[in-house]
C-alpha cells in the first residue's frame, strides 16, 4: 500500500487525510463549530494552557488504564462520543464504528440520529459497551420508546443530551448548502410522528412561540424518564455548576461535561475550563465524564487529572472512519490509548487513580501565548 496507516502517526494526521477525502459540505457538517467556531477552537486550546509535571523513578510496572463504571470494568477511559450520521463518513456507518469499539474495548455512545437502526447493532452489545444517546422528543412516550428499544437491544447505559433542543447557527454548513443525502437519514426516528429535535427552526416567527420550544422538555420530564429505566442515565451537556444539583435531583447516574464540541452555541467556555467547577460541585456522588477538543493521550490525562472519570472522543472518530473505516477508528483509539499510557509512564502514574493535579502545571500567560 502506498500510504499505509502507519504513516498516520497521530489524530491530526487523520484530520488532514479526512478533509482531503470528504466533499466540502460533508466536511463542514462533520467538523465545523457553530457560528464563528470559537468554542471549537477554545476546546482544543484549553489543553495547551496546562503543562504536564512529571514524577520520576516510580515503578509503574504492572500498571493499567482500567476503571470501573456503573459496575462494569472498562479496559480504558477513552469512549466514543455520540455523533449523528456516521454514514456521512463511511458506507459501513455505525457498523464499522461499533466493530472498532468492540475490538478496542471502548464504550460507544450511539446517537439518536444514527444512520443505522440501533437494533442492527445489538449483536455488538454482548462484546462491547454500547450506550444509547437520547435526544428528548417533544412527546415523552416517544423518548421512553427509544430508551426501551435501546434496553431491548442490550445497550448498557443511556446518555440524555440536554444542551441542544435546537441546532444553533451552523454558518459553515449553510455556506456550503449542506444537505443530508437521501441514503443517510435519522432512521431510528422514522417510526414516530414527532417533530424533529435538534434541527434549525424556520426563521421569521419567534422561537419562543414554536411548539418545540413552547413545550420543551424540562428537568421534570428527565426525572420521569429516569424512573422508567433500570439502566444508568447520564446527562450530557452540563457546563454550569448551578445545573449540578437539579441534574442529580433527577436521579441521574452521571454527568457529561460538554459544550457539544462547540457546535450548538458558540462562545460557550472550553470543556476543560468548566470541568473543575462541575467536579467540585458533584463531590464524587456520581461519575463525571467529559468531551471536547481531546486530540492527544496527554489531553485525556489532563481531563482525568482535573477530575473526569472517563472521556468521550468526537470528531477524530469520524476522521478515522472516513479515512479507513473500522480499521481507521480502531487506529485512532489505539493511538490515543498508546499516548495515554506513555504519558502515565513518563509522569509516574501506575493507574488512573494516580492521575491528579500534582502532575499538572499551569503555564503563565506569556508561555501560553507562545504555544497557541
Ligand atoms: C456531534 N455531537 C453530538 N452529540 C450528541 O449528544 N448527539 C449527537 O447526535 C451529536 N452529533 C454530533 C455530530 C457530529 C458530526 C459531531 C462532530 C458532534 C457532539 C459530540 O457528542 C461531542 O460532544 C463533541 O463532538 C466532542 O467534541 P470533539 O471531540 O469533537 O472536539
Ligand atoms: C449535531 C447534532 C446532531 O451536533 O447533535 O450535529
Amino acid at each position: 500500500m502506498s500510504s499505509p496507516l502507519s504513516r498516520l502517526t497521530c489524530l491530526r494526521d487523520y484530520e488532514v487525510q479526512a478533509r482531503q477525502r470528504l466533499p466540502a459540505g460533508t466536511w463542514a457538517y462533520l467538523n465545523a463549530g457553530g457560528a464563528d467556531g470559537l468554542t471549537h477552537i477554545w476546546n482544543e486550546q484549553a489543553f495547551k494552557k496546562i503543562a504536564l509535571w512529571p514524577r520520576v523513578l516510580n515503578n509503574v510496572g504492572g500498571g493499567s488504564t482500567s476503571l470501573d463504571l456503573f459496575g462494569v470494568r472498562h479496559k480504558h477511559p477513552i469512549f466514543i462520543a455520540p455523533m449523528a450520521y456516521h454514514g456521512l463518513a463511511h458506507a459501513e456507518a455505525e457498523h464499522a464504528t461499533a466493530a472498532a469499539a468492540a475490538a478496542m474495548k471502548a464504550a460507544f455512545v450511539v446517537s439518536t440520529q444514527a444512520s443505522v437502526p440501533i437494533e442492527a447493532l445489538s449483536h455488538r452489545s454482548a462484546e462491547g459497551h454500547l450506550w444509547f444517546q437520547l435526544y428528548l422528543q417533544d412527546d415523552r412516550y416517544v423518548s421512553l420508546d427509544l430508551i426501551q428499544r435501546a434496553e431491548r437491544a442490550g445497550f448498557k447505559a443511556i446518555v440524555i443530551t440536554v444542551d441542544a433542543p435546537i441546532q444553533g447557527s451552523r454558518n459553515e454548513d449553510q455556506r456550503q448548502a449542506f444537505q443530508l443525502p437521501t441514503a443517510v437519514q435519522p432512521v431510528n426516528l422514522a417510526p414516530y410522528a414527532c417533530r424533529q429535535i435538534n434541527t434549525t427552526l424556520p426563521a421569521g416567527a419567534s422561537l419562543f412561540q414554536h411548539p418545540l420550544i413552547a413545550q420543551m422538555p424540562t428537568w421534570e420530564a428527565v426525572a420521569w424518564l429516569i424512573r422508567q429505566t433500570r439502566l444508568p442515565v447520564l446527562l450530557k451537556g452540563i457546563l454550569n455548576p448551578l445545573d449540578v444539583a437539579p441534574a442529580l435531583d433527577t436521579g441521574a447516574s452521571g454527568i457529561v461535561v460538554s459544550n457539544h464540541g462547540g457546535r450548538v452555541l458558540d462562545t460557550l467556555p472550553a470543556m476543560l475550563d468548566c470541568l473543575p467547577g462541575i467536579v467540585a460541585e458533584v463531590r464524587a456522588r456520581v461519575p463525571v465524564l467529559a468531551d471536547g477538543g481531546i486530540r492527544r493521550g496527554s489531553d485525556v490525562f489532563k481531563a482525568l487529572a482535573l477530575g473526569a472519570d472517563a472521556v468521550l472522543i468526537g470528531r477524530p472518530i469520524l476522521h478515522g472512519l472516513a479515512v479507513a473505516g473500522s480499521t481507521g477508528v480502531a487506529h485512532v483509539l489505539n493511538l490515543l490509548l498508546g499516548e495515554l499510557e506513555a504519558t502515565m509512564v513518563l509522569t509516574g502514574c501506575k493507574t488512573l487513580s494516580h492521575i491528579n493535579t500534582s502532575r499538572l502545571r499551569w503555564l503563565d500567560s506569556t508561555t501560553r501565548h507562545e504555544l497557541s
